[in-house]
Order: structure tokens, then C-alpha cells, then sequence
């Protein structure tokens, strides 16, 4: 194979109660690769479309993930990257994850080493820490893997998938202001009381229980966030109208998406999940924040090959 296409998709973390452990992969929303071999060895940003970032590989996320694999993989050849970018940075729906995904899983296919989606997460990590300061895989596990994720441990790494009932769907609005992690990480309390976080193990317990029995009332009793939404909210302009918005239109359940701007709601069917959607448009139209929605099924495939090209 000479070159290659693959998508990265969006993703959400956290979930509400799984704070740095719990995401989703979202579907038709993400980032693509086209990267071709080179003679000159090492990796080399030809263009990236849709954002300004930089084309240093040093300074930019897919960049790192992708110098992280070829330090434990060496190659002869190089790589030469174009990368449209879907998700814009700072939006709360894993851009840096679904393109430090994107180009490990790219490479691993060029070169043949045969590493499994699992064994790829380390690399992808380090690409991922460039952008948030902190090491967390919630974005990246479920942008690679697909379907609902759990991050047991980093290290090692442990992650376990849990399964998709069939017919939930996620609502997600992103009004177009940008949140750093690394800002929305500097708000929250280094310490929790031990009360808090016996309830928001409770929560994630039951919602994984939900999540494996399709159990969809207990997954809307579980998705409760005590311990960071109370000191996230008040950066995400409109936050509490337009979880209000999703739970009156009977979401199951609402939250921050990662670490916001965007908003996450989870719904039973796909109409229920539009007019959730519709719900929260109509908070950020009535404020005149500019903003996109997205209706999707979870995405049980996560990073995918597009197309493969043997000649070029
Ligand atoms: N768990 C992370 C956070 C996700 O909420 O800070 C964003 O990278």
C-alpha cells in the first residue's frame, strides 16, 4: 500500500459521570487523512485544510502520535500528511483525539506492522497530550475503537468497550466559542468529598449496568454529573437552558461533552434525538449564538480505513 485514506470521528468524554474515564464515538463528524509514503523518511505535513494549526510535526497533535509510533517503529520511507480537519479544535467533541487516532491507525496500515486498535492507544496518547496538558484517554479509546469506552487504568493501559444499546442516539450542540481543556481542567478541585464521589461511582456503576442491559430508564437515572458540571457550567454560555431544553424534550439525558463548549444529550431513537436536537437550537437562536448541532447514532467502528491506495 502506498498511500491511504481513513476517518477520524468525533467523540464524547466523560458522559456525564465518568469523568476522565467514560466517552462515546460519534458518526458522520470527524477527521480525514490522506497520507502517502515518501522516500525521505519522517513525517511531513503537506497541507491542513479547515483549520489553522501548525504544520510543525513537534507542535501539532497528529504530529506527535505519529513520531511517538515511528520511535518504537522505525520506517525507511516517510510519510507525507494532508488532514482536513471536520472538528474544530476546543470544541468540547475530541478534534485533537480524532486526529491523533487518525494518523496512527494510517500508519499502522502503511507500514504493515500489524498493531491492533488497543496497541495503538499509547501512541495516539502522547499525541493527545501535546493538546490538553493532561494524560486522559476518554476521546481518543471510543475515536479509535468505536462504541462506548472505560478507561480503567493508563498504565498499563486497560480499556474496556461496553456495548451500544441499538437504539440510542446522541444530540449534540456546539455553540462556536472556543474552551480549552487546559482552561477547563484549571476549574475543577484537585480534591472531592468522599460523599460526592460515592454518588458518582454509583452513577457510573449503574450506567454501565444500564449501558449492558439496555436498560434505558436507569441510563437516564445514572447520567448525572455532581463532581464537574457544577464548576464547568458556568464557562459554557447558556449551559443550564439548554440542558433544560434536551430534558424537556425528553432527552434521557444531558450533559457537557468533554470539556465544553459543546453540549451532550443521549436519546431513545433517532426522532427523539432530532428533536432534541431542535430543542437546544432553538435556546441558541433565541441568543443569537452562532452554533451546529449533530444527530448520530453511536459509532461502533470508530477509525476506519477509507480507501487504500496501491498506486499512486
Ligand atoms: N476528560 C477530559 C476533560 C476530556 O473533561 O477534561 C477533554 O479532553
Amino acid at each position: 500500500m502506498e498511500a491511504i485514506s481513513v476517518f477520524a470521528p468525533a467523540s464524547v468524554a466523560n458522559v456525564s459521570c465518568g469523568f476522565d474515564i467514560l466517552g462515546f464515538c460519534l458518526d458522520g463528524v470527524g477527521d480525514e487523512f490522506y497520507i502517502e509514503k515518501t522516500v525521505e523518511p519522517g513525517v511531513h505535513f503537506k497541507e491542513i485544510i479547515g483549520q489553522k494549526l501548525p504544520l510543525d510535526p513537534q507542535k501539532n497533535v497528529a504530529g506527535v502520535a505519529a513520531l511517538a509510533l515511528l520511535k518504537q517503529h522505525p520506517s525507511d520511507c516517510g510519510f507525507a500528511i494532508t488532514l482536513t480537519k471536520g472538528i474544530k479544535p476546543g470544541s468540547g467533541i475530541g478534534s485533537s483525539s480524532a486526529s491523533a487516532v487518525g494518523v496512527v491507525y494510517a500508519l499502522n496500515e502503511l507500514m504493515g506492522l500489524g498493531l491492533s486498535k488497543m496497541e495503538l492507544l499509547p501512541f495516539a496518547l502522547e499525541g493527545e497530550m501535546l493538546a490538553s496538558q493532561a494524560a486522559h484517554a476518554d476521546n481518543i479509546a471510543p475515536a479509535l475503537l468505536g462504541g462506548f469506552t472505560l478507561v480503567r487504568s493508563l498504565q498499563p493501559m486497560d480499556i474496556v468497550s461496553i456495548p451500544t444499546p441499538s437504539d440510542l442516539y446522541a444530540a449534540v450542540i456546539h455553540p462556536l466559542v472556543e474552551l480549552k481543556t487546559a482552561e477547563a481542567r484549571s476549574v475543577l478541585s484537585a480534591e472531592v468529598s468522599f460523599k460526592d464521589s460515592i454518588q458518582q461511582s454509583a452513577n457510573l456503576g449503574a450506567l454501565i449496568s444500564g449501558l449492558h442491559t439496555a436498560d434505558y430508564d436507569l441510563i437516564s437515572r445514572s447520567l448525572v454529573d455532581i463532581l464537574v458540571e457544577p464548576k464547568r457550567a458556568p464557562l459554557i454560555p447558556n449551559y443550564s437552558a439548554l440542558k433544560q431544553a434536551a430534558l424537556n424534550a425528553n432527552a434521557l439525558g444531558a450533559g457537557i461533552s468533554g470539556a465544553g463548549p459543546s453540549v451532550f444529550a443521549l436519546c431513545k431513537g433517532k426522532e427523539n434525538a432530532k428533536a432534541v436536537a431542535q430543542s437546544m437550537r432553538e435556546v441558541l437562536e433565541s441568543s443569537g449564538t452562532i452554533f451546529e448541532t449533530f444527530v448520530s447514532p453511536i459509532n461502533t467502528q470508530g477509525t476506519t480505513t477509507t480507501k487504500s491506495h496501491e498506486i499512486l
